[in-house]
């Protein structure tokens, strides 16, 4: 398995999988892949990584800058995240999360925000933190992760690729 930057040709393979990934999860709203293009679009596909299994695009992680009210620069949100169902389970999508994490310190990010699984993003580092704030979801959902020594505190707002619509 390999990760690296996403190219112009897997735009297609990006999108494919992660509508399969988020396929029938009771906590989707099945759009996250219109997220990712509006994302590219919009450039505020920040990182964008593949994990490639024998030459076929398996999964995918986004980082996108989001803002701080507090006016802290240099955060990013995660996700979406998908692996193919054919492929979860096998390492690829912590993977992905780490690669990205570790890329976000080499550019000297402060820090990352994720709304998810709780049980699933402490694994990489994420904790719920009630300085760090987001209105549309609840809580324990919310976890954010320090990448730096600079504090931070105040409500998140996501890139209005978010909130895009299902039609791309
Ligand atoms: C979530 C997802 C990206 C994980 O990818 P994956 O390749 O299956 O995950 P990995 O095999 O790398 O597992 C990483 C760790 O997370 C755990 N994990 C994976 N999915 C989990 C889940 N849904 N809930 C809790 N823990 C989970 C694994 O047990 C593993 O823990 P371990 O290292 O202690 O054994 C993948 O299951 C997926 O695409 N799901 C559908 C889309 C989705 O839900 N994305 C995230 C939205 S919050």
């Amino acid at each position: 398995m390999m990760i690296r930057p996403e190219k112009p040709g897997d735009v297609g393979a990006i999108h494919s999988l992660t509508r399969e990934a988020f396929k029938d999860r009771p906590y989707s709203d099945g759009t996250e892949h219109f997220i990712v293009d509006r994302l590219r679009d919009a450039g505020a596909l920040s990182l964008s990584l593949v994990a490639e299994v024998q030459g076929a695009v398996v999964g995918h992680v986004a980082f996108s800058p989001v803002e701080l009210s507090d006016g802290s620069a240099g955060w990013f949100g995660l996700g979406p995240v998908s692996v193919l169902p054919s492929h979860q389970g096998q390492g690829i999508g912590g993977a992905l999360i780490r690669e990205g994490l570790e890329m976000l310190r080499g550019r000297a990010a402060a820090g990352c925000v994720v709304v998810g699984n709780p049980e699933l993003y402490r694994k990489f580092g994420f904790q719920n933190d009630p300085r760090i704030t987001f209105a549309d979801c609840a809580p324990q959902y919310f976890l954010t992760q320090p990448l730096s020594s600079t504090l931070a505190s105040g409500m998140v707002t996501y890139n209005a690729a978010f909130y895009g619509g299902v039609d791309g």
